[in-house]
């Protein structure tokens, strides 16, 4: 990556949690690029996911909401950055279920806020600049089997609060580069997974309870399918629209790995089974734990992306299959409970099934 080879200030937002975070430490360890990470340390922000570049050189960390203008503003003059990689949001769909406020009022009305103060500054600051806005493929809405995967020209169609957010600044981040010239790109990515993953998200939550010898609550009949792609993928897939996308552009990221719920929880099962048997306490298969309960509202069946676009444009493509980087999360969650144990202990709160 040529990014990766010049020096820039890219100030990241959001870069305490799950991807952000694996994006500040891929290029503070492999670049020498500033990186100012900006992040409010919600719940799901955790300072302990950056513990190995805390003390480097080129990495600054400020707490602090982007919505925050007036001392938003201070640190855009302070750092004068280049690039803009906008992580922060609040992200998982069921609590945007119980508590729709908040999302709107982070992924929209801060997020409009963050995006304003970089364009005024972009407008006083004579350098190339970039605001790369990083969203997800829930904006599409649920995709009928019988339908193509979504390209970047369908229609946004979103289904949870969570999506309709995302949506929405997806929609104002545009009318930013449309009205005002204010160089954004997007980008629209599946789900992810990886290690540093918040454990309210379907793979740890899964890990860990197993691990815990807890149920592995499965909403309806598990059938709901996700295109899943490693997060080291989606930053990568990140850092090529920041080098070569174009200005106003849109680009899915995805692993075309369709699979099912209830599919990857067995998948989890049999490998933990396999290889960590002296984990599971008095049961023959970790299968036992499933048990099925009521449907999230308004769930979506299937996610769906074309990601023929970036991969046609810039030769992007996943590098981590789907098996390898599963066991490999996997290990990491075995390996690092002293990560998810102190989070299940201070920050996690109960989900809509009542699990820890
Ligand atoms: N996780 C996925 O599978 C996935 C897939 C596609 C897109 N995305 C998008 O990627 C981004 C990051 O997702 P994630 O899974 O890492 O989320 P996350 O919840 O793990 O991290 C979000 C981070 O943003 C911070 N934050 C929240 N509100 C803030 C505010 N007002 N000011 C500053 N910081 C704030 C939090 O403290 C946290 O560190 C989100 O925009 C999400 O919509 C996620």
């Amino acid at each position: 990556m040529t990014l990766l080879d010049k020096q820039k200030t890219i100030l990241i937002t959001g870069g305490a949690g799950f991807i952000g975070s694996s994006m500040v430490r891929s290029l503070v360890n492999e670049s020498d690029n500033l990186v100012i990470n900006i992040d409010s340390l919600t719940y799901s922000g955790n300072l302990s996911s950056l513990k190995q570049i805390q003390n480097k050189k080129n990495y600054k960390f400020l707490n602090l909401e982007i919505g925050n203008t007036d001392e938003v503003k201070k640190v855009f003059l302070k750092y004068e950055p280049d690039i803009i990689i906008n992580f922060a949001a609040e992200s998982h769909v069921d609590k945007s279920i119980d508590s729709p406020n908040v999302f709107f009022e982070t992924n929209v009305m801060q997020t409009l806020r963050f995006a304003l103060v970089a364009k005024d500054y972009w407008k006083d600051v004579n350098k190339d600049f970039l605001f790369h806005h990083v969203s997800t493929d829930e904006v599409y809405g649920d995709i009928p089997k019988s339908d193509p995967p979504s390209n970047e020209t369908v229609a946004y169609k979103p289904s949870s609060p969570y999506a309709a957010s995302k949506a929405s600044s997806d929609h104002m981040l545009r009318a930013l580069n449309r009205t005002y010239g204010l160089p954004i790109t997007i980008s629209n990515c599946s789900n992810n997974y990886g290690p540093y993953q918040f454990p309210e998200k379907l793979i740890p939550h899964i890990i860990i309870n197993i691990l815990k010898g807890e149920q592995l609550p499965v909403y309806g009949d598990g059938k709901q399918t996700r295109d899943w792609l490693h997060t080291s993928d989606h930053i990568n897939g990140i850092l090529n629209i920041i080098e070569l996308g174009q200005s106003g552009d849109t680009y899915n990221i995805g692993g075309n790995n369709e699979l099912s719920n209830i599919y990857v929880i067995k998948m989890i099962c049999d490998f933990i089974d396999k290889n960590f048997s002296k984990k599971l306490n008095n049961l023959n298969s970790s299968r036992e734990l499933i048990s099925f309960v009521s449907d999230r509202p308004g769930h979506d069946k299937r996610y769906a992306i074309d990601t023929s676009k970036i991969m046609n444009a810039f030769d992007w493509k996943p590098s981590i299959d789907f098996k390898s980087g599963l066991e490999d999360t996997i290990k990491w969650y075995v390996e690092n409970e002293w990560w998810w144990s102190e989070i299940l202990e201070t920050k996690y709160h109960m989900d809509r099934q009542g699990n820890k």
